[in-house]
């Protein structure tokens, strides 16, 4: 057994991006836990700010929720976080995701996740916090061939900016962590998917174009492999983390970059196979090449997750599909 602390319902912690997907999920499972939450979300518009809300809606309900709303590249608005909720945990969510996206808006890929966690860093500095931990991406191992991928593999082969600015923003906490004794992990995240998710990932589309009975579009003509993670079992992989910063590396910083992913790629047209049958919905199908920007495959090594938490993802997309399938029904009746 691991020797790490539970998580301390005593602690603060502020959420970036707490209208998110992700963001979303761990502030309610904090909340449930009795932990006083900040969350902090520009509400921005990049897919349907309706859903935003309605987590919102959700998180609202818990008398230990405040939200603020705001933009991380504003300076004066990261740091009055700071000021007024003083965290001891930070996690940094918000960012703008997607790699597609980032092929025609490169922009906002370094405002939100250059110059907004930069602001974040600062804050961190001038602000003593107990753990800062922030959203990396499994993007950050590019077109790798060798698999699993392990946080000991180079990462300086990015594909697109998107993975860029994640591999960045490694460098600059490693920077911060060192120079500032910010404890800090990075957390590389592989494909999550789960009820209240993102409108713009592939099983969200499919879903929306297979209830309008509109064709798929498959890429790579579906040769493709995704370490698809639930979004529980990330939720889960952080709680562990948040009050067990890490120990000093060999050169003496507290820094650590772990993946959570589900270790278990799945072909694509497995995935689509077990998301029809969830829906109870075949899906018409278009075949189509490899998009610029996408990889082949992805499939995290977490044997360090294993080691260090006791934990490793384990919900099979049978029963994870199954759960989104569900929430998908009810929320779009
Ligand atoms: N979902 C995945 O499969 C996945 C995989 C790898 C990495 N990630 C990373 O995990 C994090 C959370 O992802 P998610 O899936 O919940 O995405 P999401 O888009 O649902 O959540 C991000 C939230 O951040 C907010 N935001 C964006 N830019 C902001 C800014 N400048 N200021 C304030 N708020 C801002 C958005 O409004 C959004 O609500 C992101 O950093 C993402 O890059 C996600």
């Amino acid at each position: 057994m691991a020797d790490f602390k539970a998580f301390d319902k005593t602690s603060k912690v502020l959420i970036t991006g707490a209208a998110g997907f992700i963001g979303f999920h761990l502030a309610r499972r904090l909340l449930s836990l009795g932990a006083s939450v900040l969350g902090f979300d520009n509400l921005n518009d990049y897919y349907d700010v309706s859903l935003k809300e309605s987590r919102l809606a959700i998180l609202g309900r818990f008398p230990r929720f405040t939200f603020v709303k705001g933009d991380l590249a504003d300076e004066k608005a990261v740091m009055g976080l700071f000021e007024s909720f003083h965290p001891d945990i930070v996690v940094n969510l918000a960012a703008q995701a997607g790699v597609r996206y980032s092929i025609d808006h490169p922009r906002s890929y370094i405002d939100s996740n250059i110059v907004g966690f930069f602001n974040i860093l600062e804050a961190c500095r001038r602000h003593k916090v107990a753990h800062l931990l922030f959203a990396s991406s499994s993007s950050v191992y590019g077109n790798q061939q060798k698999t699993p991928f392990s946080t000991a593999d180079n990462v300086d082969h990015p594909i697109s900016l998107y993975a860029a600015t994640k591999k960045s923003d490694e460098l600059m906490a490693y920077a911060y962590s060192h120079l500032y004794g910010i404890p800090a992990t990075g957390l590389r995240f592989f494909t999550v998917y789960g009820p209240f998710g993102r409108p713009d990932m592939a099983y969200f589309k499919f879903a929306n174009k297979i209830r309008r009975g509109e064709a798929i579009q498959i890429y790579n003509h579906g040769d493709m492999y995704r370490d698809f993670t639930y979004v529980d079992d990330i939720v889960t992989g952080i709680e562990h983390m948040l009050c067990n910063p890490p120990r000093k590396n060999e050169l003496g910083d507290a820094y650590k970059v772990y993946n959570i992913g589900n270790h278990q790629p799945e072909q694509l047209m497995h995935f689509i196979e077990v998301l029809e049958q969830a829906l109870g919905k075949k899906a018409k199908k278009e075949y189509l090449p490899m998009q610029p920007g996408d990889v082949y495959q992805t499939y995290a090594d977490v044997s360090e997750l294993q080691r260090d938490f006791d934990f490793k993802p384990e919900t099979t997309i049978e029963e994870g599909l199954g759960k989104f399938a569900q929430w998908y029904k009810t929320y779009y009746k």
